[in-house]
């Protein structure tokens, strides 16, 4: 049931362009307008939210941080991420103008459940984003918006994190649909850029080669360093979960203007470091800073290895290594620059011996607190 795969997470890995695909079918009809009929909060509702809320755990709540960057630039709704676990301890301001998202692939994560809970007792109305049908967490919610990436086996979550992120994308341009914020305009062209994104995510998988190979050679080190800027960061943190799970090495993430606020101390000669870099389209302040992070941490001794966009010849002279991501808008750029990190993990873990599919410690869906 493999599929000739090895483990379920390389075939899970490979699965991730129909998963996207999927996850997009059906939802934008032939005028490129979005039709999430399934989401059964109105439209009149959703015109008078004021305050967005995500609330997840781990991978997921990855996704929902990658989703805050979206809906407030696309909609202008205040948003906010929150990790499950904490957020209800902090007694959260909440009421019936608050959409609160909830994303989960098992949809029976314990914490997650007990937020929403939390949050509808408040008045607010739950929308849930999960890939299990039929699971609690969509039982318990106002709507749910279902990703299609099929059943995820491996305890490291891969094509579910991509669909997660297609799903909150699809929320984001919705409401601004629905809203019809300033972005208005611009939401056509994103939908279409959208339904591109099971071509880059094809794409990114036929180079992974180079990146198994590089893998292969640092199955010895005891730490690597992930840095990432804007919707970046949140994809840098995802690396580095992966590679704690599966290769049971110290990684971190960080956001790369906070490393002369204390992780830079970190660096010393030969230590990798990944560097998410931002797709330079219309955003070339943020491409030109993460340039200069680059070099920062290779006149210290880095090794860096630099996930950009193809043709971003900016970081080619502080790249020990590169990995060519196909062009996307920006904020759609986690699609892509994530599966290089999946796949690094993944040959890590095979690369130290461990149990790629079932890493020790950890459950496939968490259900207690
Ligand atoms: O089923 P959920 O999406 O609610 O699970 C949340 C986390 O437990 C999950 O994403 C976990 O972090 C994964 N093992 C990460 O690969």
């Amino acid at each position: 049931e493999k599929g000739g795969y090895d483990y379920f997470m390389l075939k899970e890995i490979a699965e991730q362009p129909k998963a996207v695909a999927d996850t997009l079918l059906g939802r934008i009809d032939r005028a490129g307008e979005l039709t999430l009929d399934e989401v059964r909060i109105p439209d009149s509702v959703l015109r008078e939210v004021d305050k967005v809320v995500i609330v997840a755990c781990g991978t997921a709540y990855h996704a929902g941080m990658i989703a805050k960057y979206a809906i407030e630039h696309w909609t202008r709704i205040p948003c906010e991420t929150e990790l499950a676990s904490e957020f209800r301890y902090r007694d959260p301001i909440l009421d019936s103008r608050t959409l609160v998202i909830a994303v989960s692939q098992s949809g029976e994560t314990m914490d997650t459940l007990m937020a929403l809970r939390h949050a509808r007792e408040q008045g607010a109305r739950v929308l849930a984003i999960c890939n299990t049908n039929g699971s609690t967490i969509p039982r318990e919610s106002d709507a749910v918006l279902y990703t299609h990436a099929g059943p995820e086996v491996a305890v490291a979550s891969t094509k579910a994190f991509l669909t997660q992120l297609v799903a909150c994308y699809l929320v984001a341009l919705y409401l601004g649909q629905v809203r019809g914020t300033k972005w208005g305009d611009e939401i056509g062209e994103l939908v279409r850029e959208l339904s591109e994104a099971s071509a880059w995510v094809e794409d990114v998988l036929g180079t992974m080669e180079p990146v198994r190979e590089l893998a292969r050679g640092l199955a010895d080190r005891n730490t690597v360093l992930f840095l990432g800027r804007h919707v970046g960061f949140p994809v840098a943190l995802e690396g580095a979960l992966k590679l704690k799970e599966l290769a049971y090495m110290h990684a971190e993430g960080f956001a790369a203007g906070e490393l002369k606020h204390g992780p830079i101390a970190l660096i010393e000669e030969g230590v990798p470091v990944v560097v998410v870099v931002p797709s330079p389209r219309g955003r070339s302040v943020l491409h030109d800073k993460i340039v200069s992070n680059i070099q920062e941490i290779r006149a210290r001794g880095a090794l860096t290895i630099v996930v950009a966009e193809r043709g971003d010849t900016a970081v080619v002279p502080y790249a020990d290594h590169l990995v060519e991501v196909p062009e996307t808008p920006t904020l759609l750029q986690p699609l892509v620059a994530t599966v290089p990190l999946q796949v690094f993990a993944c040959e890590l873990a095979t690369a130290r011996g461990n149990e790629v599919d079932q890493p020790r410690n950890l459950a496939k869906s968490v259900t207690v607190e």
